[in-house]
């Protein structure tokens, strides 16, 4: 596990477009793993950018999203795929048939988990974009999830239901569950770009580098993979001690 030590918030949000931009110009067909939330917001805003400024195509780029809440149509502003095409599909030159996010209407979700999973093995995810849950989820694969998990439904944890109702009316209005990745599934992805922004990180950054790898602590599992960018911000670090592994 790579773990690049920068400034803030903004130079986190550069310096990952810079990685997923690099890569996608080395890959005939790229596909990337994207994930929703606060955290990759600015790194969608400089892909933007660098697309605006012709220097970088999505045209050959397939996407799968993390995950996707249950009982939310595609254009509900709090669903992940409005915040998709708002924050990034609509700004670039992607095709639409390349984009996959689970289907939060689908009728049968056992059918759709399995569906979505095929999808990903056929294609197999170059670069996945992650963030992490104050308990240390990853996805919405919540503590205690199995590490052999493939993309299912799950109940989300109460302190998720309460970190997500920023976006909500109240809390009341958060869906309970959601599709999501398994663990299995985001681990199969060549290379993981995991950002972590803000003081409020800085215990699960703190276990994810010394905590024992344990389902107790989703998150703790990357230690396993051997392709893993870290890329945190100082405050996300506050809490690590030992800076030993920490590029800065
Ligand atoms: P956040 O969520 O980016 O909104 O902090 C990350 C996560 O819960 O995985």
């Amino acid at each position: 596990m790579d773990i690049i030590c920068v400034n803030d918030y903004e130079e986190m949000s550069e310096k990952a477009a810079s990685i997923v931009v690099e890569h996608i110009k080395q890959l005939s067909k790229p596909t990337l793993g994207l994930a929703t939330g606060s955290t990759p917001e600015g790194l969608y805003k400089s892909l933007i950018q660098k697309y605006q400024q012709n220097q970088i195509s999505f045209k050959d780029v397939t996407t799968f999203n993390l995950d996707e809440y249950t009982g939310l149509s595609k254009d509900d502003p709090n669903s992940y795929h409005y915040y998709m095409s708002h924050r990034f599909f609509d700004h670039i030159d992607i095709n639409p048939s390349h984009i996959h996010i689970p289907n939060g209407k689908a009728s049968d979700f056992g059918q759709e988990c399995i569906k979505y999973d095929e999808y990903i093995r056929k294609n197999k995810i170059d670069i996945q974009i992650l963030g992490i849950g104050e308990n240390g989820h990853i996805g919405f694969n919540e503590p205690g999830t199995p590490f052999a998990s493939r993309t299912h439904v799950v109940e989300l944890a109460e302190s998720t239901i309460q970190a997500n109702s920023r976006y909500f009316k109240n809390i009341e209005e958060v869906p309970t569950k959601a599709i999501t990745m398994g663990i299995e599934t985001i681990m199969e992805s060549n290379m993981i770009l995991l950002l972590v922004s803000g003081e409020k990180k800085a215990e699960a950054m703190e276990r994810l580098l010394n905590d024992n790898v344990s389902e107790d602590f989703p998150a703790s599992i990357l230690q396993r993979h051997g392709n893993v960018k870290v890329i945190a911000d100082k405050k996300a670090l506050a809490k690590v001690k030992d800076l030993t592994r920490v590029l800065c």
